[in-house]
């Protein structure tokens, strides 16, 4: 059986992603994320709010239980937020707690976990970590958002040496999937100018149907991920 851990699968990206791969054989999703909305034989759902750290570190063990039978398993830290949309100055301290909470610590807890709960393993471990193109450039009112994706790479890059000079066999992937037709554009193309100065540019890529389908991504992303 393939496993597949997946944050964010309730919707967007993650959903199709869980979905993608539960059309496969063998393949199992455990999906983590505060709402569920997939039923499938193979598919288990983890409701996990990834903001609550305490809860997170609780509840940890029941995202990565054994599975002996395993001929792969792979987590996606797919689940991250932009937080409110507004200049640093301008927003409650309490914005960068929340989005450094879901985009970066839940992520780097699960890592870990994941790590040593089957270290023992033998069979094929990839971590697949959901980027941004926002991680490599400044955009204003994202500011949080940006630096939390940045870290993640940075963190994604640290571990794949770590098990490189362990020789674990391990591998440590992150991807950056483009402008896509989900909820986040949504809460983007609701911003007010003034909070983010790019919104026109972002209205246009919805109405002149620029933005990519989520469906069409999650399967690249799968056929790459599967290949190697
Ligand atoms: N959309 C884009 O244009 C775009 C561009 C570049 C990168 N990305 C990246 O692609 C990934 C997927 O984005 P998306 O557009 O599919 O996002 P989305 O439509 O907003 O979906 C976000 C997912 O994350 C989960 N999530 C949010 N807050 C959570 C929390 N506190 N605890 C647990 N789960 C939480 C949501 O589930 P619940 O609400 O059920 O908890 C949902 O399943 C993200 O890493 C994003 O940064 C997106």
């Amino acid at each position: 059986m393939r496993y597949y851990i997946i944050t964010g699968a309730s919707r967007g990206l993650g959903k199709a992603l869980a979905e993608e791969i539960l059309r496969q054989p063998d393949t199992t999703v455990i999906g983590v994320s505060r709402h569920a909305t997939i039923e499938h034989p193979r598919y288990h759902h983890r409701p996990l709010d990834l903001s609550d750290i305490l809860a997170v570190e609780a509840n940890l063990y029941t995202v990565f239980a054994p599975h002996p039978d395993a001929s792969s398993i792979t987590l996606i830290n797919n689940a991250a937020v932009l937080g409110q949309i507004g200049y640093v100055g301008e927003l409650p301290n309490e914005h960068f707690t929340f989005a450094f909470d879901v985009n970066l610590v839940a992520p780097a807890m699960l890592m870990n976990t994941f790590l040593r709960n089957y270290a023992a393993m033998t069979c094929p471990r990839t971590i697949l970590n959901i980027s941004s193109g926002a991680a490599q450039r400044a955009v204003d009112g994202w500011a949080a958002y940006s630096a939390s994706k940045a870290a993640l790479d940075a963190l994604s890059r640290a571990i794949q040496k770590e098990q490189d000079l362990r020789g674990t066999g391990v591998r440590v992937q992150t991807i950056s999937p483009g402008v896509l037709d989900t909820g986040m554009q949504e809460q983007i193309r609701n911003t007010d100018n003034r909070q983010f100065s790019e919104v026109d540019k972002f209205v246009a890529f919805h109405s002149e149907d620029k933005l990519a389908d989520p469906v069409e991504v999650a399967r690249k992303i799968l056929a790459s991920l599967q290949a190697n």
